[in-house]
């Protein structure tokens, strides 16, 4: 019998606001925890599924054909294990339906732990089909932009119709993202269903020249041009009404100094990115002007280059 390993997936925010499904970054100090031991029933089975309160989760599944992450685990397990079995318990950190990729991190965590137990690990990358098999049966969608960032850490450029290939992008020098998640819930299955399906050449003109520019201002750390370019106009219009709070804080935001602002994911997180020096300062601003609408928050500032999954020690 081997020992038990525990891996550890971090948060993210999908999309970051120029590259729907196609861009997304990993946050850091926040994420969920799977453990994994071998067991004499065969195949992928479910221990315990644990909430943010530390008890077991009143939502999540313990049937392993309906759960993220025992779904992921399975389909790594199928290709690659030894015909015995492993038993998965997940810690949950990452609240439901947050915009903050949990579904995601349950799936990276377990491929991340299971994969620790074969005789010869995969590389990184090479789990990212996995633990997307995970989060295909969460959103009903293949879209990577919570997936790959959990699992490689960083901003990543993963565009459904390069999957299973992805790039690691250059993040920006004294730049950090700041998350709040106000204590609402969003469907990301339900949010993508009322997307249109049309959009302008006009719209899709201005989102391409964001999504370069963007990527370019990370590439060389100019400040100017990430402000400039850090926008969504064809996603965030449809969605932002979901957030009862998305104006207020946006707005304190902005006024804060942040370079920018949106949804994350389907929300109902909302991001910043700022420069460093100033992050707590924009958290404050955001928490105050999401409070002040009368809901209650949590936030979290992060590097732009948070570690991505890891087995803990
Ligand atoms: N790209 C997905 C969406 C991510 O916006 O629907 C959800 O976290």
């Amino acid at each position: 019998m081997s020992e038990q390993v525990t891996a550890f997936a971090p948060a993210s925010i999908g999309n970051l606001a120029v590259g729907f499904d196609m861009l997304g970054l990993a946050l850091e100090g926040v994420g969920d925890r799977v453990s994994a031991c071998r067991t004499e029933v065969p195949g992928i089975t479910i221990r315990s599924v644990f909430g943010l309160d530390g008890k077991p989760h009143p939502y999540l599944s313990t049937d392993s054909n309906h759960n993220t992450a025992s779904i992921a685990a399975k389909a790594l397990w199928n290709d690659y294990g030894d015909g015995g079995g492993v038993e998965i318990s997940v810690y949950k950190g990452v609240p439901l339906q947050s915009g903050m990729g949990s579904s995601a991190a349950s799936a990276v965590a377990a491929t991340v732990a299971v994969n620790a137990l074969l005789g010869t690990p995969l590389p990184a990358e090479a789990l990212l089909s996995y633990a997307l098999a995970g989060e295909k049966y969460a959103s009903g969608s293949l879209h990577a932009d919570n997936v790959a960032p959990s699992l490689l850490g960083g901003m990543i450029f993963c565009p459904p119709v390069l999957l299973p290939e992805v790039v690691r992008l250059p993040v920006p020098q004294g730049v950090s993202a700041v998350l709040i998640h106000p204590e609402l819930q969003v469907n990301t299955a339900q949010a993508r269903r009322k997307l249109a399906k049309a959009y302008s050449m006009e719209q899709w003109l201005s989102q391409q020249a964001y999504f370069g520019g963007f990527i370019a201002a990370c590439a060389s750390s100019d400040i100017e041009l990430i402000g400039k370019t850090l926008k969504d106009v064809i996603i965030e219009p449809q969605r932002s009404s979901a957030v009862a709070c998305f104006d207020a804080v946006k707005e304190a935001a902005e006024r804060s100094g942040a370079l920018g602002f949106s949804l994350s994911g389907s929300g109902p997180s909302l991001f910043a990115l700022c420069e460093s020096k100033i992050a707590a300062r924009v958290a404050m601003a955001m928490q105050q002007a999401c409070r002040g609408f009368g809901i209650d928050c949590q936030s979290y500032v992060s590097s732009m280059a948070a570690p991505g999954a890891h087995i803990l020690e």
